[in-house]
């Protein structure tokens, strides 16, 4: 089992490139199961999840190849209508194969997510939306079968704000009869990035990243050649990893405009910060001034950047509340960075932070993608030596993370 080495107390300083959106790239992988063309992707981000995508996709008939960070993915030949439960209990995102699958073939079999750390995370919105566009869904055995011989268009309503069941059932309407209104539908940037990569395919989709998104169905999709937004999760967390440590750093390649309620997060905690379109500039002067975080739905302050924040308010002056909004269980980074110091109470989903002078060097254990991050910034700033284990849940929406922050002056090794 690898783990992470960090001798912590060295401020980043330098330079760092951002790597494409793993929340944009996992959609419109998929996507390519719309067209018996070629789809061409560039950014591609090289990560645990995507290759788990793409195994998932070659097994349903998906032919990929990579160069580089440019992905070629060819659904002509696709023979298997199904997904598998040995794929989906290791990635929730796999339930994105849905909605292509029953718009082009009429039929799909994918195994439930189950639970994860984080939540019971179910499924019922996807399963609720494709019902109202004519198909039959039933669940048996622990899959979701879902037939349709043409999805009709229908004005679906989300009750909850939710990203891949905006993204499923955009992307199954996009070959639908008819038009479909996804109404209080997630503003995610993932999914404009998404709508425009279709939009480039030949659907006929309005107002993606607005609350309202009209999709007129065609017969056919062609293929295109897209590039992936930056990622703009990976960009906070190393925002806030220099704000924590007190750095200066600048992030090439990123965006600046899908990241405003973090960068005045981070403004709010005294971090200087100047923005140009692809490059951003945090100098961090002095101690992080405690701020409070409320999770909710783009463009509020995302779910994915809380246990960054938990970590920055951890050693901030004074103390702060982090309320989650977003996920039933999204506080499993509170017991390990108790581990380190920390002095954090939880009452339900709200997290009350008392700022320490410093956090001590521990043995920690990573829980979920976002907790792994965490406890990365908290390691950079304890004194002494942090070892994190069961990092695999940061490769998952990592890349390279441990050579990128050794690019920034950091002490942090991956060992056996
Ligand atoms: C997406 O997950 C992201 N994953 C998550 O990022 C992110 O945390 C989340 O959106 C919120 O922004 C991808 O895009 C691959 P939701 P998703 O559906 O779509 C409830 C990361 O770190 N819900 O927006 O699964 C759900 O339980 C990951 O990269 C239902 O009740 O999240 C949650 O409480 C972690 N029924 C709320 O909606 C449903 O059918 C929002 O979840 C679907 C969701």
């Amino acid at each position: 089992m690898q783990k992470l080495a960090i001798e912590g107390g060295t401020p980043l300083r330098g330079d760092v490139c951002i790597s494409g959106a793993k929340n944009a790239a996992l959609p419109m992988m998929c996507a390519s199961l719309l067209t018996s063309d070629v789809l061409k992707l560039n950014n591609m981000p090289n990560l645990h999840d995507i290759s788990t995508m793409r195994k998932l996709l070659e097994q349903i008939g998906v032919t990929i190849s990579v160069q580089g960070d440019e992905m070629l993915l060819h659904g002509a030949n696709v023979n298997k209508l199904e997904a598998p439960y040995d794929l989906v209990k290791t990635m929730r995102a796999s339930i994105l194969v849905l909605g292509p699958l029953v718009a082009r073939f009429g039929e799909a079999r994918v195994s439930l997510p189950g639970g994860c750390a984080i939540g019971s995370r179910p499924v019922d919105i996807h399963i609720r939306g494709l019902q109202a566009m004519g198909a039959t869904v039933y669940i048996e055995h622990g899959y979701i079968h879902a037939q349709a011989k043409r999805l009709t268009g229908a004005r679906i309503l989300f009750d909850i704000v939710s990203v891949t069941s905006t993204e499923n059932l955009m992307m199954a309407a996009v070959l639908a009869d008819g038009v479909t209104i996804l109404e209080n539908a997630a503003r995610e940037p993932e999914i404009l990035d998404l709508a425009q990569c279709l939009n480039a395919m030949g659907a006929k989709i309005e107002g993606a990243g607005s609350h309202t998104i009209t999709i007129t169905g065609v017969e056919r999709l062609h293929g295109t050649t897209h590039h992936i937004i930056p990622d703009r999760i990976e960009s906070g967390t190393f925002l806030v990893a220099a704000a924590a440590t007190g750095g200066n750093i600048v992030l090439h390649n990123t965006r600046t405009d899908i990241l405003d309620a973090v960068s005045e997060k981070l403004t709010e905690a005294g971090a200087q910060i100047r923005s140009s379109h692809d490059t951003m500039h945090l100098h961090m002067p002095e101690r992080p001034r405690s701020v409070n975080v409320r999770t909710a739905p783009y463009p509020a302050f995302p779910t994915d950047m809380q246990a960054q924040f938990m970590a920055l308010n951890a050693i901030a002056d004074n103390s702060a509340m982090i309320i989650e909004t977003i996920f039933e269980n999204r506080f499993m980074h509170v017991q390990e960075l108790r581990r380190l110091g920390a002095k954090i109470d939880v009452e339900g989903n709200t997290a009350m932070i008392r700022g320490v002078d410093r956090l001590e060097g521990a043995t920690v254990m990573a829980t979920d993608l976002r907790a792994s991050a965490c406890l990365v910034i908290a390691g950079l700033v304890a004194q002494g030596k942090t070892t994190i284990e069961r990092i695999y849940h940061l490769d998952r929406g990592y890349e390279h993370i441990e050579t990128k922050l050794s690019q920034l002056g950091a002490n942090i090794t991956r060992t056996q």
